[in-house]
């Protein structure tokens, strides 16, 4: 009997001795630095000339290591490999499926600190953050096995005396993992590990800047007793692996998540049929955010400062989830937004691959320490400046973070993704009002209503029209199979990673119909 889910617990890093823990490991992963990693097809490693250099964003200088990158003939023999692995694997028992990710959540739970220190130096992240990262990786190891083992014998359906129906489900075939880098562990796994407990083969392309976690992890994969071509690891070029997978006729679903224009891209492609062809592909694509947190005027003002100061700038606001737009009631407005300023004034940023000072570490790379600081430019045209605005990039990718105060909801920084950490606020005259600008994006993905007020938190639940909806708390960190996650509209296909129906996905369900 498998124990009931929990969520994996976070590190409390006011305790001395889990700082130590945490040091031990950043000093293990700092004497691994700057190795080279082969491709893994097939079980076999092959190592490439071509290289991906995957750096410290906090560190240009420092190397975290130079990862092989596939060309097209490296996808082709990958995908042969898992076409191979499929005709097995498909067969397994599910409950032994399921057993391979409790063994490897086991395995890493092991080591947690080890992977979350990975996550500081390849993706800049804070401590905490990183922590939270390989929680929910482990989380959904633990999650998407004990989905499997509800799924196994299929659903009840009914039958007549003269026959007995039954509903299973059985997986689709070859899969596509695209997966980025703002969750290079937990989004990686969890994207690639569902459709395989299900069943499916994967191809893996994991984020270029953060290939290294996504290695670690194969690693553990193999030891936990993956068979050799269930994932296949295949970093390199979007252009020319990812288009040419996405392509390919015998790719059956895509699994994706980043940024909408990619996302959009993928869709495009893969509702063309190729010769060869004899299905019609799925796609997973879980794109961008313009999230919103509205305050009211009755409501608990601390809380709505911090419930938007943590989201906004929790991980330099590269999360999807992130609040970059406030809306605040007319009568609160000025409040809550010098709440805001003074306690953004206080947050620190810095490398947090020495210790756990800062409370933001750098951004991406360079093309996102661009981008963010381009709009930032536009907010100087759009709103007013409150606090932040600058950047450096001399030493790693660092942006203060931003707030701009009286934005239009309909200007540009009101309405497009930027991945970073700029708040824009604007004023409602009353509730309604709020709400109607928490809708007015393309987007649909995270919001958060602070209010004292039932009546407008029941109106909320109704109108707000966002995947993930808050109470009374910020609009991130969804916790797996607590708070399932994916968006509306443009922020993709609504999958709910996370949640009861989320390996539905990479299943197709059959029906037997035998007669007496
Ligand atoms: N699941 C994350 C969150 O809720 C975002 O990907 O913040």
């Amino acid at each position: 009997m498998v124990v009931p889910y929990k969520h994996e617990p976070f590190t409390d890093f006011t305790l001395e001795e889990n700082r130590k823990a945490f040091e031990e490991a950043l000093a293990l992963v700092k004497a691994e630095l700057g190795k080279e990693y082969p491709l893994i097809i097939g079980g076999e490693k092959i190592m490439t000339e071509d290289k991906i250099v995957s750096e410290n964003p906090a560190d240009k200088s420092e190397v975290i290591g130079y990862v092989s990158k596939a060309d097209q003939e490296l996808a082709e023999k990958a995908m042969q490999a898992a076409d191979k692995a499929f005709q097995a694997w498909k067969k397994w028992d599910p409950a032994a499926r399921a057993n391979i990710l409790f063994r490897a959540a086991a395995m890493i739970r092991a080591r947690k600190h080890e992977f979350s220190a990975y996550l500081v130096y390849e993706a800049g992240k804070p401590w905490r953050e990183a922590d939270a990262d390989t929680a929910e990786a482990i989380d959904f190891l633990e999650y998407y096995a004990r989905q499997m083992l509800r799924l196994k014998d299929g659903v009840e359906i009914h039958s007549r005396e003269i026959e007995h129906n039954s509903f299973t489900y059985i997986p689709l075939g070859i899969g596509i993992t695209i997966s980025p880098w703002n969750f290079a562990f937990a989004i990686m796994a969890g994207t690639t590990i569902a459709p395989v407990v299900a069943g499916n083969t994967v191809l893996l392309k994991p984020a270029s800047t953060t290939p290294v976690v996504a290695y670690k992890f194969m690693e553990v994969l193999l030891d936990a007793g993956l068979p050799a071509g269930v994932v296949n690891y295949v970093p390199g070029s979007g252009a020319v692996v990812g288009d040419y997978l996405v392509d390919h006729p015998k790719t059956r679903f895509i699994n994706f998540t980043g940024s909408k224009e990619v996302g959009l891209r993928i869709f495009e492609r893969a509702a063309k049929v190729h010769e060869r062809q004899i299905w019609l592909k799925r796609v997973v694509a879980e794109m961008g955010g313009k999230d919103t947190i509205v305050v009211d005027n009755d409501a608990d003002l601390e809380l709505a400062a911090d419930a938007i100061t943590q989201s906004a700038f929790g991980f330099s606001g590269q999360k999807c989830s992130a609040c970059s737009r406030a809306v605040i009631h007319e009568d609160v407005y000025d409040e809550v937004l010098e709440k805001v300023v003074a306690r953004t004034k206080k947050l620190t940023v810095g490398p947090t691959y020495r210790d756990n000072a800062n409370f933001m570490g750098p951004v991406n790379d360079q093309a996102a320490f661009d981008k963010v600081l381009d709009y930032i430019e536009i907010g100087k045209q759009e709103g007013r400046l409150m606090t932040g605005g600058d950047g450096d990039s001399s030493k790693g990718y660092f942006i203060q973070p931003t707030i701009f105060a009286d934005v239009d909801p309909k200007a540009r920084l009101m309405q497009e993704e930027i991945f970073g950490p700029v708040v824009a606020f604007s004023k409602a005259k009353d509730f309604d009002h709020a709400i109607a600008i928490a809708n007015n994006t393309e987007y649909g993905l995270t919001g958060a209503v602070i209010s004292n007020n039932r009546e407008h938190l029941e109106q909320a639940r109704e109108e707000f029209h966002v995947g993930n909806l808050y109470f009374n708390r910020g609009c991130t960190a969804a916790i797996v199979g607590y708070q399932p996650f994916g968006g509306f509209n443009m922020s993709g296909t609504d999958s709910k990673a996370g949640g009861p129906d989320y390996l539905l996905h990479f299943l197709q369900a059959k029906t037997v119909s035998d007669m007496f």
